[in-house]
């Protein structure tokens, strides 16, 4: 049975929570392979609204195992906490298992992207100030913190003895701020290594067993393709690899790229963006504020999970996202939030871009490019009827059903599923994904 990645195709926030959260009924595993605590999931289901930055969607269901990668920057509080509200609220985590291998998020990190932030101040990227890019900056420097480094008092000792010794230079001659104090830091992460303990597993055996038994495994992507550190709108984005390019969802979790059969890309009906950087198709006007707040009554308008912030919000782009198809490698897409366009009169789809009298229908490296392009709108008839109901593709308004074949079309690849609202059945499935 296949492995199958999902990965957001836009700049995050595309649903990736809730179409795992469906696609999981028939998985045996659950995994996420990247990002940290930056990433926030809504999920919906008979149980109420969960909001999760760490553990992975399959979570509700009691039979899943749900593993936490080496690829993941784990702060352990709010791990912990997670944890905790899970168990509070009746969802089992006996099934959780978390890579020894993971970055630890430190108080440093923290600490270090809330000063890089200021100091850069007009050219701030607009971080969540979850410390995951400092913790994957030495994770690269071979400087970070493990889980592993959390089990044993002389290990965590040492490491965090020659982060500090490196990092406290910085803090205190670079930015100004008070140097951190190791034996404060040690103490409480060994507390939260001693916590975490029964929650140890191997990404790679677990999901790999699963696999040769004959079992559906679900790589549960975060952000999206567009904040991707090789392939995302350079210098506006996060420091992992959101995308499943050169096998950064095998990366990981342990596996190799011929493991993985299939790539699902997740994108919004229209795009959303929070934190810094261009955003060709932005909006400032009544549709961004429409857009934004529908459903806002029942916590569903576009706000951001982890931060709260409201997201920046734009017509879809199918230059992006035909750029993410190409880089994932996707099979298949999943179409989401269509009913938020429900009561538009008409929509716009972006097909290409002008800079200087030209037409540009590829995604510029850029930045300073990308923010001076024009969008050049194909404009479609909506359809004014609510969708939220509809279970199957032909039921959809004629020209609901035109605008997902035009944006199929401008992507270069089918769409199998449909979201039409939060809830775990609020869904059209084209195609079975598996
Ligand atoms: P960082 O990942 O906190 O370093 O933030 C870098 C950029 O990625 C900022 O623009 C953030 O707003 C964005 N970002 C990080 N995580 C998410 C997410 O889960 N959804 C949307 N944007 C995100």
């Amino acid at each position: 049975m296949p492995i199958v990645v999902v990965i957001g195709g836009q700049w995050g926030d595309e649903g990736k929570g809730r179409i795992v959260d469906l696609l999981a009924r028939k998985a045996r595993v659950v995994a996420r392979y990247s990002a940290g605590n930056n990433a926030g999931h809504t999920i919906i289901n008979e149980k109420g609204e969960f909001k999760l930055h760490l553990v992975p969607a399959g979570i509700f269901y009691p039979d899943k195992t749900c593993v936490i990668g080496n690829g993941v920057a784990i702060d352990p509080e709010v791990l912990l906490g997670e944890i905790g509200t899970l168990q509070e609220r009746g969802i089992s985590v006996s099934r959780l298992r978390i890579s020894d291998r993971a970055q630890v998020i430190m108080p440093w990190h923290r600490l270090l992207d809330r000063l890089e932030e200021e100091r850069r101040g007009d050219a701030a990227i607009g971080t969540t100030g979850r410390g995951v890019g400092p913790c994957f900056v030495d994770k690269v420097a071979r400087r970070g913190i493990r889980i592993a480094d959390l089990m044993r008092s002389e290990d965590l000792n040492e490491r965090v003895r020659a982060a500090l010794g490196y990092w406290n230079q910085v803090i205190t001659k670079v930015y100004g701020a008070e140097p951190l104090d190791v034996d404060e830091c040690c103490g409480a992460y060994r507390e939260y290594g001693e916590r975490l303990t029964p929650f140890i597993g191997d990404s790679q055996d677990i999901i790999l067993k699963a696999h040769r038994a004959g079992h559906y495994v679900l790589l549960e992507g975060a952000q999206g393709s567009l904040l991707d550190l090789d392939h995302g709108t350079y210098p506006y984005v996060t420091s992992s690899v959101p995308s499943s390019s050169s096998s950064g969802a095998g990366l990981g979790v342990g596996i190799g790229p011929t493991d993985i059969q299939r790539v699902v890309g997740v994108f919004k009906s229209y795009c959303t963006r929070v934190g810094n950087g261009p955003f060709p198709t932005e909006l400032f006007d009544d549709v961004a504020d429409t857009l934004r707040d529908h459903g806002k009554e029942y916590g569903r308008g576009e706000y951001g999970t982890t931060t709260g912030r409201p997201r920046r919000i734009g017509w879809l782009d199918t230059v992006s996202a035909r750029y993410s198809v190409r880089m994932n490698g996707l099979a298949a897409l999943a179409l989401t939030r269509l009913d938020v366009l429900d009561g538009l009169e008409t929509i716009k789809v972006c097909t290409g871009y002008e800079l200087d009298g030209q037409r540009i229908d590829n995604f510029p490296a850029r930045h300073s490019m990308l923010e001076r392009v024009t969008p050049i709108y194909e404009e479609m008839p909506g359809w004014q009827r609510p969708t939220t109901h509809v279970r199957n593709f032909d039921d959809l308004p004629p020209q609901a059903q035109s605008f997902v074949r035009r944006v199929e079309q401008l992507l270069e690849c089918p769409i199998d599923l449909i979201s039409v609202g939060p809830e775990r059945e609020q869904a059209i499935i084209v195609n079975p994904i598996f």
